[in-house]
């Protein structure tokens, strides 16, 4: 299989900040051909045979983890993965020790997740091998946000010029910024929207120059109005402390801010349905909805393999150049 010959001009992929359209459209066109691989009944090729590719993941994750070393197996890559518990982390070993040990085994690439925001980078600074953020605290995470584009260019036939509403713990969500970044490059205008307590004062400008195409709104139904893609997300408790609760209860939460069949009925027609799970059911999503006809949320998760093999390939068969 061969994957054109123009090179991928980054090291490492530590966030879609920065990254061209150019290069967030390199990856997400690489990834259809990783899919259609997907659904053959061999689903490997030799492109990565004799490179080796560390999991690295210091904070929970279900599908991150498991989409990462399933893309680097149907690269025929060695998948070594490490968990926060059954590592040395647990006996007080600095992430950066841990980090340059595994260096020195010389892996080819280092998959981190990380509770800090920056670890990736931090790591990147320190070691040789190319490291893929996988998801450091409220930061970035952006083979989510890569998927996400992916699924929506799907469903859509593009993104620039789309109307996609972001809902929920956009304060504490990686997901949020790299979609973002991701979204507002490839032209889309973006509704960010959150109780006051979950929506961080002047978030749009995380979006820089773009930072036009970014509205914020407090109410669901205005976010919803007109909305080509409805992307919901989860409120993350384990990053909110023991400081004061940011809504009354669950059930206030999901009355003022739950998508339902009632509120969905705002946005376009044909709108569709993204979240990046776990999904708290009942909480940011009615289940009718989330198994409903217009919810894309499985297909994320496949499309998520076929992003990951996209960037193993780029960063790990020594095509990326010395630049970041
Ligand atoms: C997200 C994460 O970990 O940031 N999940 C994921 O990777 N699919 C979102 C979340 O935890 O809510």
């Amino acid at each position: 299989m061969t994957h054109g010959s123009r090179t991928f001009p980054h090291r490492h992929l530590l966030g879609l900040e920065g990254l061209s359209a150019a290069s967030l459209t390199q990856v997400l066109d690489l990834a259809e051909t990783f899919l259609e691989l997907s659904e053959r009944p061999i689903k490997k090729v030799p492109t990565l045979r004799g490179r080796t590719v560390i999991n690295l993941f210091l904070e929970a994750s279900t599908r991150t983890r498991t989409s990462f070393e399933i893309a680097a197996k149907r690269l025929s890559a060695d998948a070594v993965n490490i968990s926060g518990s059954g590592s040395s982390t647990s006996k007080g070993e600095s992430l950066l020790d841990t980090a340059r040990n595994l260096a020195a085994m010389r892996p080819d690439v280092v998959v981190l997740r990380h509770h800090a925001s920056g670890a990736a980078e931090l790591v990147a600074r320190h070691i040789d091998a190319a490291i893929v953020n996988a998801g450091d605290g409220t930061h970035e995470h952006p083979t989510q946000g890569l998927l996400d584009a992916s699924t929506i260019r799907h469903h859509k036939g593009r993104i620039d010029g789309l109307e996609v509403a972001i809902v929920g713990d956009i304060e504490h969500s990686r997901v949020a910024r790299s979609n973002l970044h991701g979204l507002t490059t490839l032209g889309a205008r973006l509704r960010l929207c959150a109780p006051f307590t979950m929506l961080p004062h002047g978030i749009a400008a995380v979006a820089g120059e773009r930072h036009s195409q970014v509205s914020v709104h407090h109410r669901l139904e205005s976010a919803l109005e007109g909305a080509d893609v409805v992307m919901m997300l989860r409120i993350q408790r384990e990053r909110m402390g023991d400081g004061p609760a940011r809504f009354p209860s669950n059930r206030e939460y999901a009355r003022q801010f739950g998508l339902s069949p009632r509120t969905l009925a705002y946005a376009k027609a044909d709108a569709i349905v993204m979240h990046p799970g776990p999904i708290n059911r009942g909480v940011e999503l009615d289940p009718t909805v989330a198994d409903g006809g217009r919810s894309v949320i499985l297909e994320q998760v496949t499309r998520g393999v076929a992003i990951r093999m996209a960037i193993l390939y780029l960063l790990g068969a020594g095509s990326g150049s010395a630049e970041d």
